[in-house]
């Protein structure tokens, strides 16, 4: 079976690690939880990195953090996982669909600015399947009018605008280390920003709450610590994140070459975007049924995905708002994902897709 990930970690990479965690029986709160962020920070550029659960929960902080609640208006781009979009609904605030470009699947900064309105609290866009193309203007837009930018990044880590790396670009950027991501901790996630005024209310409120200085529960709060192992998987995985990066994207090239000839259209991103390919996704040929497609090349072997959801178009919250968005709905029935991995033969996965197409 050809899958369509394979985790980068080896358990080779970490054995010597592993063996001291479980010699010294620190499991948490350790050398590695405390090592992780700032690595992050450091290899994000952003001024500071926190630990989160997942990057739902990092977003649902964030949205916390701004102190989103009933009565306010999230603006979410809509081709996304739905994990984006629930933690708005969760909070009590309405979500305000925003549409997506079909080349680059993310928010159209045109139609963002028209939904701007006294009510938006705050702006969630999504770097969709790693691809940050437009967040750049879509920062400048809400901050001209005083919207902070959430950026939800959990497939985007190592991708970049211009010299900026993805986590020093928005207001504040959520990260994810499910293992369907480049770098996974098997969960796990992270909140990066620039700026100093949320420092407090992270350091805080992850850790139930507790000041850091002085150890007094100054505040209620939550626990959305990662423990030792993960984030010892994590270091390991960011070292060679540029590496791992750099074969995708000549990976995606392969796949491009092979499957534009036969009608596919490759994501794009802009001029000024470094895209890591966390995920490699294609519009598949007029007339081409994508769930047919999929199909066949289960049967030979092969293992695809859908690009992702249209969030308004998702069953809860189709019948709630009854908005749904046509670019989102379109990439959501016509985009596949193609396998992508270390060593994988892709011209393999290309020759069956011709196949199909004969
Ligand atoms: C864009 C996006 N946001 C959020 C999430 C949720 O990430 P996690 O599983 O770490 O909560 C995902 C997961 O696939 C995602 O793709």
């Amino acid at each position: 079976m050809i899958r369509l990930i394979k985790p980068y970690l080896q358990q080779a990479d970490i054995e010597a690690e592993l063996e001291g965690i479980f010699d010294s029986g620190i499991f948490t709160k350790g050398q590695y939880s405390k090592a992780f962020p700032e690595k992050i920070a450091q290899y994000t550029g952003a001024k500071h990195a926190f630990l989160t659960t997942s990057a739902t929960t990092a977003l649902w902080m964030c949205l916390k953090a701004l102190g989103v609640g009933e009565g306010d208006e999230v603006l979410v781009s809509d081709f996304s996982f739905p994990a984006t979009v629930n933690v708005v609904e969760d909070l009590g605030a309405t979500p305000v669909f925003v549409d997506v470009s079909l080349e680059t699947y993310n928010m159209l900064p045109d139609v963002l600015e028209e939904k701007i309105s006294p009510a938006t609290k705050a702006c969630m866009f999504v770097d969709a399947l790693g691809n940050p193309s437009g967040i750049d203007k879509v920062v400048e837009i809400c901050h001209a009018k005083g919207v902070p930018v959430i950026e939800d990044a959990a497939c985007a880590i190592g991708s970049s605008v211009g010299d900026v790396r993805v986590g020093a670009i928005a207001d504040l950027t959520c990260f994810s280390f499910h293992p369907r991501k480049l770098i996974t901790c098997g969960e796990g996630g992270a909140i990066t920003t620039n700026r100093d005024d949320f420092v407090e209310f992270f350091t805080n409120k992850l850790n139930h709450g507790a000041s850091p200085v002085t150890g007094e529960y100054v505040t209620y709060g939550y626990n959305f610590r990662m423990a030792e192992i993960p984030c010892l998987m994590g270091i390991s995985q960011l070292e060679k994140l540029d590496a791992v990066i750099e074969e995708r994207r000549y990976q995606q090239q392969q796949y491009e070459s092979l499957l534009a000839p036969l009608g596919f259209i490759a994501q794009k991103a802009d001029e000024n975007v470094y895209h890591n390919m966390q995920s490699i996704v294609f519009t598949v040929p007029e007339g081409v049924e994508r769930n047919d497609l999929a199909r066949f090349l289960r049967e030979d072997g092969i293992e695809t995905t859908i690009g992702t959801y249209s969030q308004s178009a998702c069953q809860y919250y189709r019948s709630k708002y009854n908005d749904v968005q046509p670019n989102g709905y379109f990439l959501q029935e016509h985009t596949i994902t193609m396998p992508c991995y270390g060593g994988l033969d892709v011209k393999l996965v290309c020759e069956s897709c011709a196949r199909y197409m004969d």
